[in-house]
């Protein structure tokens, strides 16, 4: 099952990575530092999860895998765009991400802010230029599924939150609204635009893999805080104990470390209820699901 799963991952992984690298701008093209910074900060790193679950979800619709691989890499490019303004000095401040220096430190923060501004528009471009569904309208509300992930009700109002709360303590609710919003709505995003590559599930359906979409999402900023509290920098490949040296309200400052550990394995269990009713068509899903939750990285 692991070993399958591992080779699973390999594979779709390595055509994340084709897929990328062959729609992003090369980096001879001008200008050539922007092209040049936005290679660097999405090939060649990263655990691409987001493209797993969508993957995992394009594979419980039955949909087609090349619709799939570009829902996949359009949600990997807005995940990207958030890691390099994520990093920059007017937010986290941080110089190690994937382990390499952080786009602003190898380029410059002009370039990591255009950098970011254009892999969230090559994002659209991607989800706009192919046919995605058979349903025009389908294709439409995937677009806008994308965009509401990513604006102010979703990643963006997440990290304006979250920078809103350095310092301060926050109660299990208040935290649990950033985390669902900076972490959650691409999370969420990813597992749905995999679906909509296809129309076999039904609305309750749909529903019921959104909640299970919602229960990741949390349980992988949870256990983002938990490993950036207790593993080192060499196997996080960003800057470990971040989060208490910036003054950041997580699950570990709220319930410790212990307490953390124990609701991210709350929230799997939960997400796997809620697969229930798919039976063994799930199994991607749940094994993705596993490997947030127990990484150690
Ligand atoms: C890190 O995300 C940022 C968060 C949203 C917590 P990942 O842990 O998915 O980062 P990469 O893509 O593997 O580098
Ligand atoms: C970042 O959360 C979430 C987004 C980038 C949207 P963190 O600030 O905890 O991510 P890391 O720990 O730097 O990867
Ligand atoms: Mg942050
Ligand atoms: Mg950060
Ligand atoms: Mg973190």
């Amino acid at each position: 099952m692991i070993t399958d799963f591992q080779s699973w991952a390999s594979q779709r992984q390595a055509a994340i990575e084709q897929f990328l690298e062959a729609r992003l701008p090369g980096a001879d093209c001008v200008p050539v530092r922007l092209h040049q910074a936005m290679r660097y900060s999405v090939l060649g790193g990263g655990k691409r999860v987001r493209p797993l679950l969508a993957f995992a979800a394009g594979e419980l619709s039955r949909a087609d895998d090349e619709r799939v691989t570009i829902v996949a890499a359009a949600v990997e490019l807005i995940h990207a765009y958030s890691l390099v303004h994520d990093d920059m000095p007017c937010m986290d401040n941080d110089v190690l991400r994937r382990g390499k220096p952080t786009c602003h430190v190898e380029f410059d923060e002009a370039t990591a802010l255009l950098t970011g501004d254009s892999l969230q528009t090559l994002a659209f471009e991607l989800l706009a230029e192919r046919q995605l569904s058979d349903d025009a309208g389908t294709q439409l509300a995937m677009i806008k599924q994308l965009a509401g992930a990513s604006g102010s009700r979703g990643m963006a109002g997440g990290q304006a939150f979250d920078l809103d709360n350095v310092g301060k303590t926050l109660s299990l609710p208040e935290l649990e609204f950033m985390h669902i919003h900076k972490t959650g709505a691409l999370i969420r995003a990813a597992v749905m635009l995999g679906a909509y590559c296809s129309d076999v599930l039904d609305t309750a359906q749909l529903e019921t893999l959104d909640h299970f979409a919602k229960c990741v999402g949390l349980a992988f900023q949870v256990v983002d805080d938990v490993l950036d509290a207790e593993a080192s920098t060499a196997t996080l490949g960003k800057t470990a104990g971040k989060d208490a040296e910036n003054n950041k309200p997580t699950y570990v400052s709220i319930l410790g470390i212990r307490e953390a550990r124990a609701l991210a394995g709350k929230l799997q269990h939960d997400a796997d209820q809620a697969l229930h009713e798919f039976g063994e068509a799930a199994n991607r899903l749940r094994q993705v699901t596993d490997f947030i939750i127990t990484r150690k990285f």
